[in-house]
């Protein structure tokens, strides 16, 4: 045992040593000079407000038009923003074709045959650029098109944070990566959300986009016919829930016929996609294990979402502003794409 004498020394030594270190910093930056770099710019809801103040509203009108001829675009362009912040944060990196220096994320696994809504995003952007020249970024376009088409179905509005740029490449690899599959369990849900910043009431929260939009059989038919690789269904599909999908989704064929995410409000976004969940009529494997999946902190948001349709917009206008928010280009890095295909030619 340390006797009390060497106690006191030692207190003695380290006091002295704090007083010392307190008459004399080190001046570590005479060392090694650190070149303060400008902070970089952080987005805001009012960055277009002097040059193209009207970029919401050219926004709204081309979606009204675009989801009075197909409801669904709605759910797609929701998307659009998801596949595009999952994959090196929101710099419209998605809407990139194919080139000589990338191949393109719509190639990604679960991307193809699958994502939507390019076409509207071009009138979009083109609408813009006739405003606005070289103004708003694609990025942005993405964000604005998805806050537009949630309160064009119902959801709730929220102020959103503007002045992402746009990426110079496209990553494919990452698409496959980053972006979660449907039948992924809770465990790699929660971890693929956690890759990104975003924690369990995010996961839940933003999980409620599939109140609207739909799926195609190949999503979610292991459900139906070999859950487990024992060729039986997953147990906890209802039993009218699984004959109604069966007879969409035969065990051969039929792999890109399609069902609502959200079966009895499928064009309305709303908290009804929870309410359904409880009762065991969740269309993915990833939305019915937020249920299932045995976390009391995820299945109790899930009731409390169900129970209390407010709060659900209240979470999930907090989620989908962290989501926005994910790495975006801003300052000098990036970009303002002319045509949100193409990167622009270098002068
Ligand atoms: C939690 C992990 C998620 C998984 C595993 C997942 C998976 C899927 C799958 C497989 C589809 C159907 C694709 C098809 O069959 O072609 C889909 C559709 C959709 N997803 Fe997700 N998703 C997730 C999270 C999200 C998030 C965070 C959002 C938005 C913030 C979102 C928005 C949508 C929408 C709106 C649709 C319908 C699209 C349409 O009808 O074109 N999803 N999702």
């Amino acid at each position: 045992m340390a006797s009390s004498k060497t106690v006191l020394s030692a207190i003695f030594t380290a006091s002295l040593c704090f007083t010392v270190a307190l008459a004399f910093p080190a001046h570590h930056e005479d060392l090694h000079p650190v070149v303060q770099s400008p902070p970089k710019p952080v987005l805001s809801p009012d960055y277009y407000k002097a040059t193209c103040p009207q970029a919401d509203e050219i926004v709204v009108s081309v979606l009204k038009k675009a989801i009075a001829k197909e409801q669904r675009i709605a759910a797609s362009l929701l998307r659009l923003l998801f596949h595009d912040c999952f994959v090196q944060g929101c710099d419209a990196s998605v809407l990139l074709d194919d080139s000589e220096e990338f191949v393109s994320e719509k190639k990604a696994i679960p991307n193809k045959n699958s994502i939507r809504g390019f076409e509207v995003i071009d009138e979009i952007k083109a609408a813009l650029e006739e405003a606005c020249p070289h103004t708003v970024s694609c990025a942005d376009t993405i964000a604005l098109a998805a806050r537009g088409s949630t309160v064009l179905s119902g959801g709730p509005y929220w102020e959103l944070p503007l002045g992402r740029k746009d990426s110079k490449a496209a990553y494919m690899k990452l698409a496959n990566k980053n972006l979660p599959p449907p039948n992924a369990t809770l465990h790699r849900l929660v971890k693929f959300f956690e890759r990104q910043g975003l924690d369990k009431v995010d996961l839940v929260a933003l999980s409620g986009s599939h109140t609207i939009g739909m799926a195609r059989c190949v999503s979610f038919k292991q459900r139906l016919y070999n859950q487990h690789r024992d060729n039986q269904p997953d147990k906890t599909l209802e039993r009218m829930f699984y004959s109604t999908l069966a007879s969409t989704c035969p065990r051969s064929g039929g792999d890109n016929n399609l069902r609502p995410l959200e079966f009895a409000t499928p064009s309305k976004f709303d908290n009804t996609y929870y309410k359904l969940l409880i009762e065991g009529r969740g269309l993915l494997n990833s939305d019915e294990v937020l249920w299932t999946g045995r976390d009391p902190q995820i299945a109790g948001l899930v009731r409390s979402y169900a129970e209390n349709e407010p709060l659900f917009f209240e979470h999930y206008v907090n989620s989908i502003t962290k989501m926005g928010n994910i790495n975006p280009l801003t300052g000098y890095d990036g970009e303002i794409r002319k045509n949100c295909r193409v990167v622009n030619k270098k002068i």
